[in-house]
């Protein structure tokens, strides 16, 4: 039996807005598609998941399935299946036992929404589902999918993101070099996006001996991304972020480690930096080098006054 397309846009362009909503489209339908009850836990998965992002990840999956010349609506279930990830992480991490994070994506976070105890089970249902996601997606051979579910759970893992959380959580008032603090950011933050350009890779059939090369990149935007969300958290207004600011104070980031204005240098330089690695990696005008630029801009940008 045909299993029901995600895309629903024919002859797509690859804008960024064009992808976007096709993702989201995706998003859309696997949810309905997997519950067609009108159960609480239903109407939280849609809540957490649904609202306001950038879908960067799932993007970021797109984008690179594309460049390497794979047929990027293959690798629709598995972009969604990211963003499920991601959004469960953040549900996770607004909880009052991590963050205690009131607003997220512009809406209350989904435990002042609903209850605790749906929040959490809403986050395991998104990660759950994320699994069955790429597992049962037949866009994709056998082989692709089990690389991506191996993928997927690495970066979820001790030595990904879950880890980088408990990391995240043990520095409450500890004092911790700037390496220290970089590392934790490669387990919380650049798990996923490492997880995003490898499988964009798998997808297109990329050769072996770029996936590390694509997973290095990903690591390095991940570090940029999370300090760039740090500075928002300083200095950015809630209706650019779109979630509670200043809730870092306690926690030793960069700004706290490096003071404030080389925390600004430092992120100028590593956008800098990685800009060029992206017109170095991916040429110029790719669209993966100008969605990188336009993420680090958004990013950016938010820290105007
Ligand atoms: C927020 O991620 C969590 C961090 C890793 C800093 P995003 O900034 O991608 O959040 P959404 O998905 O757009 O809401
Ligand atoms: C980002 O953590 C990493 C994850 C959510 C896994 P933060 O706590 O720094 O992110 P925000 O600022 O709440 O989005
Ligand atoms: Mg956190
Ligand atoms: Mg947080």
């Amino acid at each position: 039996m045909a299993q029901r397309p995600c895309s629903t846009i024919r002859d797509m362009d690859y804008s960024i807005d064009s992808t976007t909503r096709e993702v989201e489209n995706c998003l859309h339908m696997l949810l309905s598609g997997h519950n067609a009850d009108t159960s609480i836990l239903n109407s939280a998965m849609r809540y957490a998941l649904l609202g306001k992002a950038k879908r960067s990840r799932a993007l970021y999956v797109m984008f690179t399935t594309l460049h390497f010349g794979g047929t990027p609506t293959h690798a629709l279930r598995s972009a969604s299946a990211l963003e499920m990830i991601h959004a469960a992480s953040l549900i996770f991490d607004d909880m009052p036992s991590m963050d205690n994070s009131e607003f997220r994506r512009g809406q209350a976070a989904t435990h002042i929404a609903y209850s605790e105890a749906t929040a959490m089970l809403t986050g395991i249902g998104l990660m759950n589902l994320a699994f069955g996601v790429v597992s049962e997606d037949r866009s994709l051979p056998d082989d692709k999918r089990t690389r991506i579910i191996s993928i997927l759970s690495q970066s979820i893992g001790t030595n990904g993101l879950i880890g980088g959380q408990q990391d995240d959580l043990d520095s409450v008032n500890r004092d911790l070099t700037s390496d220290e603090i970089l590392k934790i950011y490669e387990r919380k933050t650049s798990a996923l996006f490492k997880a995003a350009f490898e499988i964009g890779g798998i997808i297109a059939g990329t050769d072996e001996e770029n996936l590390p090369v694509l997973r290095n990149f990903g690591n390095r935007l991940g570090i940029i991304f999370q300090i760039l969300d740090d500075l928002s958290d300083a200095f950015a207004a809630e209706d650019k972020t779109l979630k509670t600011v200043r809730l870092d104070k306690d926690k030793p980031n960069l700004i706290s480690g490096l003071g404030e204005q080389d925390a600004i240098d430092k992120s100028n330089q590593m956008m800098t930096e990685i800009k060029s690695e992206a017109a170095r990696l991916f040429d110029n005008n790719s669209t993966l080098t100008n969605y990188t630029t336009h993420l680090l801009q958004i990013l950016h940008q938010r820290l105007a006054a």
